[in-house]
């Protein structure tokens, strides 16, 4: 693992542009994506960038089963308010919130990522060391799934809901086995809240407990934090 430590989110963004824009430049085609606060400062910089996509493919982690793709609060329009509507992508993939078989539906999503190998996957990290909606205790060889999130997983994605009564309870993710296919792994972590868990993910031990703990294994992961995740280390 390559920890690279940054001022801030920006800081981070760019680093992670930049070998996303090396990976490009050597043949990378797609590009695994994640959501929530952290790539937000990543996407905005991609934007403003003159970097064109429109050949690349991308791959989102997950999305929330319940959510249409037009609903504010799904990763679908996650996606395209912070990146796809200023720079389109030759592809884009999502698990589809509304699916009316969940495990059709994972198993359609396996068959993308099948189809796609990801090059380079960009993670963020949850307060318990979640990986996707991959919650703690989740297998290490697991494929796209239906996951219950946890309580602390809702009341820390409550902050984008007007009430936490609506934060869906389900969602759909691709599995830690999957994320682990990729060639490169980039995640992303910031501020104080995330310091324990990447603590647990660096230096603890590889345990389903700390689903980021798989990490350790891979061969080419890169670690960008700033002073406050990285306070533990
Ligand atoms: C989102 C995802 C999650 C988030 C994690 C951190 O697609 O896969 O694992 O990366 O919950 O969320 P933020 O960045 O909002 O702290």
């Amino acid at each position: 693992m390559k920890i690279i430590k940054v001022k801030d989110q920006f800081e981070g963004a760019t680093v992670a542009f930049d070998m996303i824009k090396d990976g490009m430049a050597n043949g990378s085609k797609t590009l695994g994506l994640a959501t929530g606060s952290t790539p937000e400062a990543l996407y905005k910089e991609m934007v403003e960038s003159d970097v064109d996509f429109s050949s690349m493919t991308s791959i989102n982690l997950d999305e929330y089963v319940g959510l249409k793709a037009d609903d504010p609060q799904s990763y679908h329009y996650f996606m395209k308010e912070h990146l796809f509507n200023e720079k389109p992508f030759k592809e884009t993939f999502l698990p589809n919130g509304m699916a009316k078989n969940a495990k059709e539906e994972c198993k359609r999503y396996d068959e993308i990522l099948q189809a796609h190998p990801i090059d380079i996957q960009i993670l963020g990290i949850g307060e318990n060391g979640h990986i996707g909606f991959n919650e703690p205790g989740s297998s290490f060889d697991g494929k796209t799934s239906e996951v219950n999130l946890t309580e602390s997983t809702i009341e820390a994605n409550s902050r984008n809901f007007s009430d936490i009564s609506e934060v869906p309870t389900k969602a759909y993710s691709m599995g830690i086995g999957s994320i682990m296919m990729a060639d490169k792994i980039i995640l992303l972590a910031y501020g104080p809240k995330k310091a324990q868990a990447i603590y647990e993910t660096v230096k603890g031990p590889v345990s389903e407990l700390v689903p980021a703990s798989a990490l350790q294994v891979h061969p080419d992961v890169t670690i960008i934090v700033d002073e406050e995740a990285a306070s533990k280390l």
